[in-house]
């Protein structure tokens, strides 16, 4: 559906440099699907989606939508951004101030070549509208809304379009946390029913692994990893993605040997001999950091009888947070946070035990990797 290639993005910074915003960025999304570009601030997120909008001019790539070419440097196309037919909600959103909130979410289907009749768009409109929590404020005037009603008039507005191809950029960042998590489902669900093909950004993982079919993982320009959220999450390919996206533990390791199942290895470490996974090949010898998730690190009181990847630490702090309690015990020389069940009440200074699912230890090499997949 959507296919972005080799799309290079550059600005003129104030000093007469360029500014290497969007670099070789390639991705497919098929119809109906939401992939996110997850990053931090500064990675090129907003850049890219602006280059598939047509608002910024890219230096080099080709950019297609239902096969039909957008964008392309070889072929010299480029078609303007009004002609591209997309809806789009961006980070510093625009509602139309001389209309009111049902005027602004219907005006861009009043306004069509073929429109539908009136009561087709009152109905679209008013289920959007009650979509995001906008339904009883459907005849005020757009400007006396708060800051996150705004944006989620900007969000009705353009699903009531129900574009071909749906962009936005941290649609949901000016709401407070409890709207913002009721909306993810909201907008998760209106995404699948009117089955919008829509490429999401943000630099928030969590909202990023909630909502999408696929991520891409972006970092100095770059799409450092591609996948799906359960990819990302557990098999990140680098240090990068696997601190970005969730914190993680990182032990320092040397590879002993490949075990029988592919992708399977035993490595030593700080913490003794840990079986371990990994997405690329691993020889013996070579350097590796594994990296382990707080909540995959299992304590006890006791030693657990089969537990993989056993050892002993010391608690050294614990910090309550309601529904968990984050432990940091000393291994050695090495700390490692672990999330544990608040029924786990070993205080501080005492002895625990700790196991670990080699299935949740990834192993990645230790190299400096930023190239794409
Ligand atoms: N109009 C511009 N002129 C010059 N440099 C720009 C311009 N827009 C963006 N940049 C630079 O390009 C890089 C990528 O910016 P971009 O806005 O794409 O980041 P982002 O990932 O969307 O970040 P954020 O999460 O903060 O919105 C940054 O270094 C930024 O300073
Ligand atoms: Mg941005």
């Amino acid at each position: 559906m959507l296919s972005v290639k080799g799309l290079f993005t550059e600005y003129p910074n104030d000093r007469g440099q360029t500014v290497k915003a969007a670099q070789d960025v390639a991705f497919e999304v098929p119809e109906g699907k939401l992939f996110t570009l997850l990053g931090p601030s500064g990675s090129g997120k907003t850049t890219t989606l602006r280059s598939i909008a047509g608002l910024e001019r890219p230096v080099a790539g080709d950019i297609s939508v239902d096969n039909r070419v957008v964008y392309s440097s070889s072929k010299n196309v480029f078609v303007p951004p009004n002609r591209r037919n997309f809806g789009m909600v961006f980070q510093s959103y625009a509602i139309w101030p001389h209309m009111n909130v049902f005027q602004n979410a219907a005006f861009p289907l009043q306004v069509r070549a073929n429109p539908p009749g009136e009561k087709v768009i009152k109905e679209k409109v008013m289920r959007v509208l009650a979509a995001v929590g906008l339904e009883e404020l459907a005849g005020r005037d757009a400007t006396r809304l708060s800051g996150g009603q705004q944006q989620r008039l900007a969000l009705a507005r353009a699903i009531a379009m129900e574009p071909r191809l749906l962009l936005l950029d941290e649609p949901l960042s000016n709401l407070d946390a409890k709207l913002r998590e009721r909306m993810r489902f909201e907008l998760k669900r209106l995404q699948s029913e009117f089955k919008l093909t829509t490429v999401y950004v943000t630099h928030d993982q969590s909202e990023a692994l909630a909502l999408s079919h696929q991520i891409a993982v972006m970092s100095e320009g770059r799409i450092v990893q591609l996948g799906t959220p359960r990819e990302i999450y557990e098999r990140p390919r680098n240090k990068f993605v696997a601190d970005f996206v969730g914190s993680s533990n990182f032990i320092d390791a040397s590879v002993r040997a490949a075990q029988g199942e592919p992708g399977a290895y035993r490595v030593t470490s700080a913490l003794g001999d840990l079986d371990v996974r990994s997405v690329g090949r691993l020889a013996p010898g070579d350097k590796a950091v594994i990296a382990i998730r707080p909540e995959d690190v299992t304590l006890a009181d006791q030693a657990l009888p089969g537990g993989q990847n056993a050892c002993q630490g010391r608690v050294e702090a614990k910090v309550f947070l309601g529904e968990c309690v984050d432990f940091q015990v000393r291994i050695g020389e090495t700390l490692l946070l672990a999330r544990a069940h608040p029924s786990l009440r070993t205080p501080v200074g005492e002895n625990i035990h700790l196991t670990m699912d080699p299935e949740k230890c990834i192993a990645i090499p230790n190299t400096v990797e930023t190239a794409p997949q």
